[in-house]
């Protein structure tokens, strides 16, 4: 059993980590600022399941606070480290680059920093698919060249690759950089297109869509997301890059037409210009994570967007 700590443990993605790690019996010490990004309440019901173990200890504070982090490593001594916490959505970083810079890059210094000092088994960190910028040479494959990101948040995770690249080349700390496509399932960000759409269809609110809805997009289901990293949880690696996508690509307008079903109800199309820094398509080439990692994703958009939607309609009569 191991000790792992888990950085953004109150989010979407870090939330799903925690409870699994826990069902199969590790220690796991969880990191999270609560910032109101969306909803802090959203993140307190996120965490709730796993504060609940006597195996959960949750920390608040903020990777910027370089000194908080080594306290917490001196304290806590994890074997391993997962490093989800950041701030995502790429328009909003268009909006405050700084803020991004700040918390991704300079927070995301300070894991390194002190997965050097404390020293851990490895660590594994959350990079993006928006490393690839605008290509549409596709599927993306881990050896592309992604030096043109498109937006500050882009360029972020691309910043984090590199600084990590510097720690395993100087001091052998192993990494694993993740590049997730997409995610969706319960507990989506709410400022995530699945999670706006079935609101906004649900409450008979207008549908924007940006472009003429051909823009294209590789959606990954929370489970096999999670699966995914718990791999690389129970795998060191020196230095790798994983895409972990699906594999395949759902259009803007059939993503639309796929929540309706579910929803069983129609969307009021609201038709919007393209916005600065999307992309036009995301597309993994997942072939490097099924070689090294045996990743095989195993949901498809039918299926997890019927999940999706149980999940809102149950979180709505909760309320
Ligand atoms: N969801 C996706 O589709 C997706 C795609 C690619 C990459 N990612 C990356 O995966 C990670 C998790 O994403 P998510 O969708 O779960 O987002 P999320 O916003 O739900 O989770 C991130 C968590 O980190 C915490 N956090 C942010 N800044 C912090 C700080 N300064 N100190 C401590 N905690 C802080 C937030 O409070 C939040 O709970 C992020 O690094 C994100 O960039 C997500």
């Amino acid at each position: 059993m191991k000790r792992i700590l888990v950085t953004g443990a109150a989010g979407f993605i870090g939330s799903h980590l925690c409870e699994a790690l826990l069902a199969r019996g590790d220690t796991v010490i969880g990191l999270d600022d609560f910032n109101d990004y969306y909803d802090p309440a959203v993140k307190r019901w996120n965490i709730a399941g796993p504060t609940a173990s006597e195996r959960f200890a949750l920390h608040e504070g903020d990777i910027r606070d370089e000194d908080a982090v080594m306290r917490l490593f001196e304290r806590e001594r994890p074997d391993v480290v997962v490093h989800l916490a950041a701030r995502a959505g790429v328009r909003p970083s268009i909006q405050d680059p700084n803020l991004y810079y700040t918390v991704n890059v300079i927070g995301g210094q300070h894991m390194l920093d002190a997965c050097r000092r404390y020293p851990v088994s490895h660590l594994v960190f959350a990079s993006s698919s928006s490393v690839y910028g605008g290509s549409t040479d596709v599927p993306f494959r881990e050896t592309d060249p992604v030096a043109r990101p498109i937006s500050p948040y882009a360029a972020t995770k691309r910043m984090n690759e590199l600084q990590a690249h510097v720690y395993s080349h100087l001091y052998g700390l192993r990494v694993t950089m993740l590049r997730f496509f997409t995610v969706y399932g319960p507990r989506q960000r709410p400022d995530m297109a699945i999670h706006q759409f079935t609101r906004r269809i649900l409450e008979e609110r207008p549908v924007p869509m940006f472009g003429d809805g051909e823009s294209r997009r590789d959606y990954t289901y929370i489970e096999d997301i999670i699966d995914g990293l718990i791999r690389c949880v129970d795998t060191p690696f020196r230095y790798e890059i994983f895409n972990l996508g699906e594999s395949r690509t759902t259009s803007l307008r059939e993503l639309i037409a796929l929540i309706e079903k579910h929803v069983g109800k129609p969307a009021r199309i609201d038709p919007q210009p393209l916005q600065p820094g999307d992309v036009p398509i995301t597309y993994a080439d997942i072939s490097h994570a099924r070689e090294f990692l045996g990743y095989n994703p195993r949901f498809d958009m039918d299926a997890g967007i019927a999940r999706f939607v149980q999940w809102y309609r149950d979180q709505q009569t909760r309320e």
